[in-house]
Parts: C-alpha cells; structure tokens; sequence
C-alpha cells in the first residue's frame, strides 16, 4: 500500500524556480522507493504575483496551504520590490499562522564540500531558532518621517510561553544527540527580554537531567562559532539570533546553498513549511548554477517529518554520495549545473543499501 501526502509547492523567486524542481526530482526518486507517493501542488506565488495583483499570495492563500500536509518552499526575494513585502506577504504569515514556532536548521561538514575557515571539518550542530516571536515582532512605528526629529521604535515580544516551548524542543533534542546545549543570549546589554529568556531556559532545563546547559553571549558565540564549530551540538537561539547564527554557520559549514531549514508545527496540527536557509539569490539567477543540496536536504527533513525518516535517510546518503563523487555547484567548489547534480543524487539513490 502506499501512502500518499499532499505538499503544497511555492517555488517562488530566483533560484527557488530552478532548485525546487531540482529537489522534486530527488524526492520523487526517494519516495517511490519507499511506496510513499508525494503529491505535489504547485502555487505560482511570489513576486510575479505581487507585480500583477499588489499580494504575493491571494487573499485566502492560508485557508488554501492549512489542507496541505507540508509546504515546500524554494525563495521569495526580488531587487525590485521590498523586503518587506516579499517576506511580510508570504513566509512570516505561514510561520505564523500554522505556529512553526521552531526553525531548526542542522550543520554539518559535507563529504567533498571543505570548510573555509575550520579546516578540521567535523562540524554536527543544530540550530533550534525561535520562529514566531522575538526581536521580528510588528509592534512599533516612525513618527515624524524625514525631519530632523524622526524616530522609529521595534518592540521585541518574548513570552513565557513561547520561550519554554522552544527551549524544551531544543532540549530534548540535544538530549537524542550529545546532550550539550548552547543557549544564545544577550543578557549583559538587552536587560530585559534577554535575562527573561536565560530564566525560562533554565527552568526548562532542570527537566532535564541529562542535558548540559551553555549560556553564551552571541556576539562572543559567533566568533566561537568560527573558530571552533565542532564544540556546539545544539544551539537554541531568539528569532534574530538564530537567524544570524544559521546563516554564519552554513557558511561555516562549506556553503549556505547547502544549508536546510524545517519550520516546524511540533503538534503536527498544523503543516510544517520546508526550505532552504539561502534566499532568492538574484545574482545567480537564471544561470542553473544554484547549488541544489540546501533544498534537496531541506527536502529529506520533509520525509522525516512526514513519518519516512528511512526515506530522509537514504536521500541524505545520496546527495552526500553525490558530492564525494565530485559533483558539485561553483559555490562549493565544483562545475556542476543544478540539473547535474539532481541526476547525480538520483544515480547514488541506488548505491545506497536497500532499508
Ligand atoms: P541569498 O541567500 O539569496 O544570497 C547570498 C549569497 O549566497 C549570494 O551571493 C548567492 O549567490 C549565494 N547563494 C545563495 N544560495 C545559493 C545556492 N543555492 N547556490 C549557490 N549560491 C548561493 O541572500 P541575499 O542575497 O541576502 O538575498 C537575496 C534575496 O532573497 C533578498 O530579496 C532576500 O530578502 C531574500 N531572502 C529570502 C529568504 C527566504 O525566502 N527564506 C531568505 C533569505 C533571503
Ligand atoms: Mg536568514
């Protein structure tokens, strides 16, 4: 019997048109090796869609996405239309709407893909980051535009609630993993939210015996990051830290066309939205240069959540065959186009033991 699930796909701008069908591919390979047939529904929102109805998704597009099983994602981004529409129309609403309150983002060395400044490689760490709250909150605004006197005030929004229940996903987490857990805080300068934010980890952590516990200041925890990338397992970290620490450390890692991102309804109520950490990158678009693996990967973690972590498994074998094998994009180092490399991911699906 196969089991079948219904994705809802927004490829979106940029290069998410050329590493979303990339990863299809690759997925659509995996799952019928496992008798799981993925359905995919493609939505042509995104930018085009702003440029010709003022939105980047219709009016009901969150009625539409909450009957789907997972998202799927590529980027949404454009020079020409501001970041805040593109971002404010699309991804935070779908983070919001359908509670992915956690983003979890792993790093870890690639076979092939060297490391520009930990030339050790041995990097295995995941990113927990807030995703609902904290420092991208909509409380604010400017006043006096364009005099001498303007102001513009952000108010950050950290609840109990929210801390706690992403601190105790970080934390049983880790306690799967090495069970050493790095907490990235600002408590020194951010008087308020950040010693609010050490308390509620705290306490979440003495439920959890085997789990250490590692406060550290973020700006000292980058450059740690950098220098010694193989001491962190998992790192949980405010919606603004976090955000910063996955993108340092995917490039930390080899590359950020690698890296992959789950935004995760822990409850499974809700659908979960998978995607790359990497944006639209317009500088490459339209080339088929992309880097394919940040979206193959965030695609294996789609499988996981879905209930197939063989099928992830076998996926993550395959591309990481694919890049020891030497098939790789510019960005890590290779001539390889994003269609090459997807065929070879296909190729290393069958070198993998059978599961
Ligand atoms: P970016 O991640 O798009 O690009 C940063 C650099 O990394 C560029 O030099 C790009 O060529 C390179 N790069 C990124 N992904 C790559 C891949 N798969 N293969 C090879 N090279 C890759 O970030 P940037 O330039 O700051 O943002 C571009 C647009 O994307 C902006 O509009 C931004 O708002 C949007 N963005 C969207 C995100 C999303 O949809 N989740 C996340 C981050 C940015
Ligand atoms: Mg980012």
């Amino acid at each position: 019997m196969t089991v079948r699930h219904r994705i809802a796909v927004i490829a979106g701008d940029g290069i998410g048109q050329e590493v979303v069908p990339a990863a299809v591919e690759c997925l659509d390979a995996v799952a019928a090796r496992h008798g799981v047939t993925l359905e995919w529904h493609h939505l042509g929102w995104g930018s085009d869609h702003y440029r010709a109805h003022g939105r980047m998704m219709p009016v009901d597009g969150l009625d539409t996405l909450a009957g789907y099983d997972a998202i799927f994602l590529g980027a949404v981004g454009v020079p020409d239309i501001p970041d805040v529409e593109t971002l404010w129309g699309l991804l935070i609403p779908i983070r919001r709407a359908f509670a992915q309150y956690v983003n979890l983002r792993p790093v870890r060395t690639l076979p092939g893909v060297p490391s520009p400044v930990a030339p050790s490689g041995g990097i295995d760490l995941v990113i927990v980051r807030e995703n609902n709250e904290g420092e991208y909150s909509e409380i604010g605004g400017r006043i006096y535009r364009g005099s001498a006197d303007e102001i513009a005030i952000q108010e950050s929004v950290f609840t109990r609630r929210g801390v706690e229940r992403v601190a105790r996903f970080a934390a049983s987490l880790a306690a799967g993993r090495r069970g050493l857990l790095t907490s990235a805080t600002k408590s020194n300068g951010i008087v308020h939210t950040m010693p609010f934010w050490d308390e509620v980890v705290r306490d979440v952590l003495a439920g959890f015996p085997g789990v250490t516990m590692r406060q550290e200041l973020v700006d000292a925890l980058a450059a740690s990051l950098v220098l010694h990338p193989e001491r962190y397992d998992v790192i949980v970290a405010s919606n603004l830290f976090g955000d910063i620490l996955s993108d340092l450390a995917g490039a930390v890692a080899g590359s950020i066309g690698c890296a992959p991102s789950a935004n995760l309804n822990p409850g499974g109520g809700q659908p979960s939205m998978f995607e790359p950490v990497h944006g639209s990158a317009p500088d490459i678009a339209g080339q088929g240069i992309a880097n394919p693996i940040g979206q193959i990967w965030s695609g294996a973690l789609m499988l996981d959540a879905l209930g197939h972590p063989a099928a992830a498994a076998q996926l993550v074998a395959a591309f990481e065959g694919a890049l020891a094998s030497g098939t790789r994009t510019r960005d890590v180092g290779g001539t390889a186009t994003t269609t090459e490399v997807a065929t070879a991911v296909v190729t290393h699906l069958d070198k993998q033991p059978p599961h």
